[in-house]
């Protein structure tokens, strides 16, 4: 896979970079079951990448794997941020990189905030943990409220997380993840709970935030829908792998792997009457009962006979890649 994406021109410098990370995690006393297989991916310094496939398809364990966050998954392969490989360090050096390098916002702000806690003490809190003192990082989260256009601010700072709608809960989260001012957000369905409306003010602020600090961006969804609007690139996910990935334009308009091409036609239009709404027909597969060969051949509308036996690659080709034996181009 290529080194650095490019954008309107130019080569981005890399700043996160995957490779062949794999995700393992025990069920039960013997079976370990491959929930992320293998995947290579780079993210460039303020790019906006989306990591989109259904429900299951392994996009949080992915996130979480970055991050390291799941204490009982087994992660193999290399995480390449700023030159340190993520995979190799101590969980001390670990825990340093979180927060100031990598931080992460969820779908569900409420389960992240403590309900006893002030918003002011929940934000600054971060720094906190890292000797920051009070004065200063009560100061810096009053800022980075501010900057997320949490209005009468200082004022809230005293508020407790019930005061406060779901949006504006979204933007508190967001000023946990973004006050230790890191290189990389990575938002996992963050507007997935939230009204249509609010979704959008929560994008929007995403994409200032972004562009103002230069901080790059993973937003995982499992609806198309909001990608077109607010990344460069998408990686599309299916059964635990990367089957797609290139720049959002090339991707819709041409999308080359036929689960891409479902996903891109099951996007509601707003002219579309509910009886034509497509869906890619059936269930991706579990995890510990993935199909031989390529993992979408079930339900593949072009499979033939190597789609059975043989897992295709990720061939990457202008910065657009397919894992694929219809876009490998060798039928038989
Ligand atoms: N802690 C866990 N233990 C066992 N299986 C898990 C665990 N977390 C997730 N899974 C399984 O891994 C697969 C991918 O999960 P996840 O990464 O949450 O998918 P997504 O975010 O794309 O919906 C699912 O089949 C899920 O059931
Ligand atoms: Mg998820």
């Amino acid at each position: 896979m290529n080194k650095t994406t490019s954008l309107e021109g130019f080569e981005r410098q890399p700043l996160i970079s995957a490779e062949n990370l794999t995700v393992d995690i025990a069920a039960g006393k013997t079976n370990i079951v491959r929930i992320v297989d293998n995947i290579s991916f780079n993210i460039g310094v303020g790019e906006r990448v989306a990591l989109v496939g259904e429900s299951g398809s392994g996009k949080s364990l992915t996130a979480r794997a970055l991050m390291r966050l799941d204490k009982m998954a087994r992660l193999s392969g290399r995480v390449d941020f700023d030159g340190t490989d993520l995979l190799s360090l101590s969980e001390r050096e670990m825990s340093r990189k979180r927060g100031s390098s990598i931080a992460m916002v969820f779908q569900d702000p409420m389960s992240f905030l403590n309900p006893l806690m002030t918003i002011g003490d929940q934000v600054a809190e971060t720094l906190r943990l890292r000797g920051v003192g009070k004065a200063e990082a009560r100061k810096r989260a009053l800022a980075v409220l501010d900057e997320l256009g949490v209005d009468r601010a200082a004022e809230r700072l005293n508020s407790y997380p019930h005061e406060f709608s779901g949006g504006m809960r979204q933007r508190v989260v967001l000023a946990m993840a973004l006050v230790g001012e890191p290189k990389l957000l990575i938002a996992d369905e963050p507007t997935t709970a939230l009204d249509v409306r609010v979704q959008d003010q929560v994008l929007d602020l995403l994409d200032d935030v972004s562009t103002r600090r230069g901080l790059a961006v993973l937003f995982i969804t499992h609806d198309l829908g909001v990608v077109a609007g607010f990344a460069e690139r998408v990686m599309v996910m299916y059964s635990g792998r990367i089957i797609e990935d290139g720049d959002v334009s090339d991707v819709f308009a041409e999308p080359q792997h036929p689960y891409s091409q479902g996903l891109i036609k099951a996007v509601p239009r707003i002219d579309q009457e509910l009886s034509t709404l497509f869906a890619i027909p059936g269930a991706p597969p579990l995890p510990s009962a993935r199909p031989d060969g390529c993992p979408f051949h079930p339900r593949c509308d072009q499979r033939f006979d190597r789609c059975y036996k043989e897992l295709p690659q990720l061939h990457v080709h202008n910065n657009h890649g397919a894992a694929c034996h219809l876009v490998d181009g060798k039928r038989g």
